[in-house]
């Protein structure tokens, strides 16, 4: 496998043996950010952005393609989203705060979350966010009450649990009938929540919403989930005269963490599932269909940098290799056992090679980034850059150890644009008054 198989496609290893990503050498990045530093490749995230909208919009002209900005967000990467034409969906008052002040349209947002503050209804009521992905009755009595005291109408898809579990860990599964997340189909619970929206002030019922969880890798429960939603719809248009203009069948596409995973392609997902959704609408009926990728926009464009500190050998057993970041910036190997690897990527990567384990600095045993990995001899002050390291890592970063949250740059033609500052010791004193 080539070593930058699975990193931004505006990488390349230069003369010096720097890696380079965007036409910028990593050594120059982690000089003027500093590390560990999140670097995103502006030409990566546009091509996966197209990837979806090019074959979605020449199979099925009413279509549009939501961002899901949990993966990771920041103005800058928003005003590449836009521009690449997505909407975008969130999960809270801040998501919703920040793509307002990046400019974007609330028209354009989607309000998903299982529990959402009546603070937050109010605050998307108020900006107009275009549709609320209502979770269960509770969420659509306080939606209702608020729009109706006052006299607003928010336009609702109803978020459903189809019953069908995808492969992949537990912890991002969210179809199956025991879920947090959405109101099941088998229960008739998502009847009866069509008969209640249909009746309650304020709300707009335009159609429905399923995600059965990330990082899957089959077509086959993506195209099944579609089928679901239009059968539910269908039914529930003969049974109780709902009609509905909109079908939202989540997002979810693995991505290639390491070289040995399959990776999904984008254009046979989305061939997959516009046939699913025509097979089973009747013919000349075509409400709009959202698609929701969040991981398989941003994760491939994200590259981690960091420098290796301390080193411990314990003979016999192992050698651990200590960067400046972990778990704090990126939980996931800790959270749900994720893996990923790196390269070096300040020297060419010539001579003796080892089996060693990526760890931390954080105070946690599980704080292990790569448990072993085959790499050249490193020493202190190496820099290693880890691939698909976009999607849910600084997204879910914490100041654990009172760490700062690391510096974000958007790469593109040799450029750097700072996108989000590395935290310092003035923001963590700020939170206490
Ligand atoms: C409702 C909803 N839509 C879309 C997504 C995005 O999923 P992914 O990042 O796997 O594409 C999620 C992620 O959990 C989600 O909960």
């Amino acid at each position: 496998m080539n070593e930058l198989d699975i990193f931004p496609i505006d990488t390349v290893r230069d003369a010096s043996g720097h890696l380079s990503v965007g036409g910028c050498d990593v050594v120059d990045l982690a000089a003027e950010f500093g590390t560990p530093l999140y670097i995103y490749d502006e030409a990566t995230i546009r091509a996966n952005c197209r990837a979806y909208l090019q074959p979605l919009r020449a199979q099925y002209a009413n279509a549009s393609i939501t961002y899901a900005g949990k993966a990771y967000l920041d103005p800058t990467i928003l005003g590449i989203v836009r521009e690449e034409g997505l909407g975008l969906d969130v999960v809270s008052g801040g998501e919703i705060t920040l793509a307002l002040a990046a400019g974007f349209q609330a028209a354009d947002i989607v309000f998903h979350g299982n529990n959402k503050l009546p603070a937050e209804l109010a605050l998307a009521l108020d900006a107009g966010v275009g549709r609320f992905a209502i979770d269960g009755e509770d969420d659509l009595r306080a939606l209702s009450g608020l729009a109706d005291e006052t006299g607003r109408t928010a336009r609702v898809i109803l978020r459903l649990t189809p019953g069908i579990s995808a492969h992949t860990h537990e912890y991002i599964r969210t179809g199956m009938l025991d879920s947090k997340f959405g109101t099941p189909i088998s229960t008739g619970d998502a009847e009866r929540l069509v008969r209640l929206a249909l009746d309650s002030p304020g709300i707009e019922l335009v159609g429905y919403h399923a995600h059965i969880g990330s990082q899957i890798f089959d077509v086959e429960p993506l195209a099944d989930n579609a089928t679901a939603l239009v059968e539910f719809a269908l039914a529930m248009q003969e049974r109780h005269g709902a009609d509905f203009s909109v079908l939202s069948p989540g997002g979810g596409s693995g991505v290639r963490y390491v070289g040995a995973d399959d990776g999904l392609d984008i254009g046979l997902l989305v061939g997959a599932i516009v046939d699913a959704v025509r097979a089973a609408l009747p013919p000349g009926h075509e409400p709009e269909l959202i698609l929701e990728p969040g991981r398989s926009i941003i994760a491939p464009a994200g590259v981690a940098l960091y420098e290796v500190g301390t080193l411990k050998t314990i003979p016999g057993v192992r050698t651990y290799v200590a960067v400046d970041g972990g778990m704090a910036d990126n939980i996931r190997p800790a959270l749900y056992q994720a893996e990923y690897t790196a390269i070096l990527a300040g020297r060419e990567p010539a001579g003796p090679t080892e089996t060693v384990s990526i760890v931390g600095r954080y105070c946690e045993s599980g704080d292990i980034l790569i448990q072993g990995i085959e790499l050249p001899e490193l020493r202190r002050g190496d820099l290693l850059a880890m691939p698909t390291a976009g999607a849910y890592s600084l997204a879910l970063a914490s100041n654990y150890n009172m760490s700062l949250r690391p510096a974000v740059v958007v790469v593109n033609d040799g450029q750097p644009r700072l996108s989000r500052r590395r935290e310092t010791y003035d923001d963590l004193l700020a939170h206490f008054p």
